[in-house]
């Protein structure tokens, strides 16, 4: 099949509404059939504690109904259903087939964890190969523009391109890999996997907008011309209405699951939203071309990803090394979350190695809907921070 570009074919404007006008659908049928479906998932044993609660003192304490980002994410499939059929013969299409194919994996294998209780080795080794078909798309197309500061071209002229051929499929997989698990490490107080999940939503929109201003998202193309070493730097407005059109769904569906697992939650999301959540943004990241802009919306995940690499790989430290380190480094407890002070209300940290223990080291202890506003906060200062510096032009992405 022959694609055509969507810049030469399409209203952009009516793609854009008719996105719109899915999304909200997808936003008012998550929204009522989460509440729907969560006594089925406790019905069938998918249930947690809320483990930031006091525990009552009589009886046991209240179930809440777990994974119910099984309903965001196939009404999510079914959106995209729907933007492909609307899309069906434009460029857009191909991208969003592939987008459908890793996002539908990763639900199944975020759902299959939930059920199942799968091993890492085993999600990561899954993930590698459901990344494959999206990392397919660079085959041969390995140069990229490499993400810069402006000033760059100062002092160096305007071309800044590497070839970074294998490299460049490794760390596409790797990113891939991070996106599925950072969000899934960076949980555990109600609201905090969604909320980060919107606002990392919302920045890919807000991206692929100030990317159509712009002319496009840039793009390395193959060229004749020796003198530019074999290639042109160009921009796509199609990888931009991907980005937009993609993303918009992906926001209405995780606002709905918010508005219910919001603090107090009524229900958990699950590790089936986590993997999900986070392979569909990579996708979107990686098929759209701005697999590093993505990144830098992932810069509090990254900082939590660091801090807990010691406790992540503590089996592979020898045990009379790892004798002699502090506590943290010696073994990764299944929740590293913070403590509830049952006489204050209020979360402390505990001696685990991540970002949220980190904020209430150094901001002292907080109730957990305070802490996760603040997390979420500080998810949004730094999105705002790459938003500005790519608007602005200080960085080339
Ligand atoms: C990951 C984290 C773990 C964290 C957990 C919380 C790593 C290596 N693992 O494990 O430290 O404790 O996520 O999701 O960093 N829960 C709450 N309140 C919430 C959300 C979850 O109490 O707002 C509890 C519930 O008991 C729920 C459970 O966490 O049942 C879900 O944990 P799960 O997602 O299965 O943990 P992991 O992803 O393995
Ligand atoms: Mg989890």
């Amino acid at each position: 099949m022959n694609y055509v570009p969507l810049s030469n074919s399409l209203d952009f404007e009516v793609h854009i509404i008719s996105s719109a006008v899915i999304s909200i659908a997808a936003l008012v049928i998550s929204y009522f059939s989460i509440p729907a479906a969560a006594p089925s998932f406790e019905a069938a044993g998918l249930f947690g504690i809320d483990i930031g609660k006091p525990k009552p003192t009589d009886g046991n304490p209240p179930h809440v109904p777990e994974g119910l980002g099984l309903v965001c994410g196939i009404v999510y499939l079914a959106s995209l259903m729907l933007t492909d059929v609307i899309h069906s013969d434009s460029f857009l299409t191909d991208k969003i087939n592939v987008l459908y194919m890793l996002s539908s994996s990763l639900l199944i294998l975020g759902f299959a964890d939930d059920v199942l209780n799968i091993r890492w080795r085993t999600k990561i080794m899954l993930s590698i190969v459901s990344s494959l078909p999206v990392v397919r798309h660079f085959w041969g197309d390995t140069t990229v523009s490499v993400p810069h500061l402006s000033i760059w071209h100062y002092f160096f002229g305007d071309k800044l391109t590497v070839n970074l051929g294998i490299i460049y499929i490794m760390f596409l997989v790797c990113v891939m890999i991070f996106c599925i698990n950072s969000i899934n490490i960076y949980a555990g107080i109600n609201g905090l996997e969604v909320g980060q999940s919107i606002v990392i939503g919302i920045s890919v929109i807000i991206f692929g907008t100030i990317g159509l201003n712009k002319g496009g998202i840039t793009t390395v193309l193959p060229s004749e011309n020796e003198q530019q070493g074999g290639v042109i730097i160009s921009r796509s407005k199609d990888l931009c209405y991907f980005a937009i059109v993609t993303a918009l769904p992906f926001v209405a569906v995780c606002l709905a699951l918010w508005v219910h697992n919001k603090y107090p939650s009524k229900v958990f999301v699950g590790d089936t939203f986590t993997h999900w959540a986070g392979a569909t943004l990579a996708a979107i990241g990686i098929l759209g071309k701005f697999p590093f802009g993505l990144l830098l919306f992932f810069i509090p995940q990254i900082v939590n990803f660091v801090l807990s690499f010691p406790q992540l790989i503590h089996f592979l430290i020898p045990a009379s090394i790892k004798s002699h380190l502090p506590l943290p480094f010696q073994n990764c407890p299944r929740h590293r979350i913070p403590r509830l002070d049952r006489t204050t209300g209020k979360l402390k940290y505990t001696p685990n190695l991540t970002l949220i223990n980190t904020v209430l080291y150094f901001l002292g202890p907080m109730k957990e809907k305070t802490l996760t506003n603040v997390l979420i906060l500080l998810q949004t200062i730094c999105c705002s921070i790459v938003l500005l510096c790519y608007g602005m032009d200080w960085i080339s992405i």
